[in-house]
């Protein structure tokens, strides 16, 4: 059984004022049954994991390149995330998809990065609006989750958190009913378990998308559903507090 984890996304969002404010609140009122991540934007990692003790809130970030170093002006590889203590990163969020055209195949470039790296990848998947509504919703994650399977051995697999985050409940306040979720995320189970057989790792399962504290608990309570993923929620001290506080007792 893992503990509940409950990972905010800041996007391109919040400043140094909020970090110390969360990281202040934090200290004292982080509940100890649940693991907590905050991906931040670069420019803040580093100072967030100093702020922030790892035993209560893991700091990282929200995208890296998959190259080695070298001459790619603007961009952040594994090496120098690791040089700045960073441990955890997101890989493949919708909008890193849909806004920046990151393909399946990068994503997987990403996340093994990031295991050579000793660096845990939070990997999102997700179908759009049209892919739900046209009954296509299992198929697009399944295919998103079979480029990743097909790339890692099951030993590679078990240091990757999973995020079911369907596109239409990003931002919208829609948030997908706990049985819409629970059987998605029984599905990606499945497909795990059927691809990799008796080695197949116990993955973690967060589900993210318009999640508030209000309604975080019937998320938790599905049988699979082994966290969440936060996004504007995430940039309200208190709010988040909350979430926190509802996941450490759900489970
Ligand atoms: P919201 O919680 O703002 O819908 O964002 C979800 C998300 O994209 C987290 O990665």
């Amino acid at each position: 059984m893992h503990r509940p984890l409950v990972a905010g996304n800041w996007k391109m969002n919040g400043s140094k004022s909020l970090l110390v404010e969360m990281a202040t609140a934090f200290r004292s009122r982080q509940p100890a049954a649940c693991d907590t991540w905050l991906l931040l934007p670069s420019v803040f990692v580093e100072s967030g994991i100093k702020q922030f003790s790892a035993a209560t809130v893991q700091v990282g970030a929200q995208n890296l390149n998959w190259r080695l170093p070298g001459a790619f002006t603007g961009e952040i590889d594994a090496s120098l995330l690791k040089e700045v203590g960073c441990r955890i990163c997101l890989v493949g969020h919708s909008e890193r998809r849909q806004i920046f055209g990151e393909t399946d195949d990068e994503v997987v470039k990403k996340t093994k990065a990031c295991i050579d790296h000793d660096i845990q990848p939070l990997v999102c998947v997700g179908e759009t609006l049209l892919e739900r509504q046209a009954g296509e919703a299992q198929q697009i994650v399944a295919g998103q989750i079979g480029a990743l399977m097909e790339a890692l051995t099951a030993a590679q697999m078990a240091s990757v958190i999973i995020a079911y985050e369907p596109i239409w409940a990003i931002g919208t306040h829609e948030v997908a009913s706990a049985d819409d979720a629970q059987a998605m995320h029984a599905e990606i189970r499945r497909t795990l378990k059927d691809f990799y057989g008796p080695q197949c790792p116990d993955t973690r399962l967060l589900y993210g998308g318009s999640v508030r504290a209000n309604g975080v608990k019937e998320l938790l309570e599905q049988p699979d559903i082994n966290g969440v993923l936060v996004g504007g929620a995430s940039l309200n001290t208190n709010e988040f507090l909350e979430i926190c506080n509802t996941a450490a007792v759900a489970v």
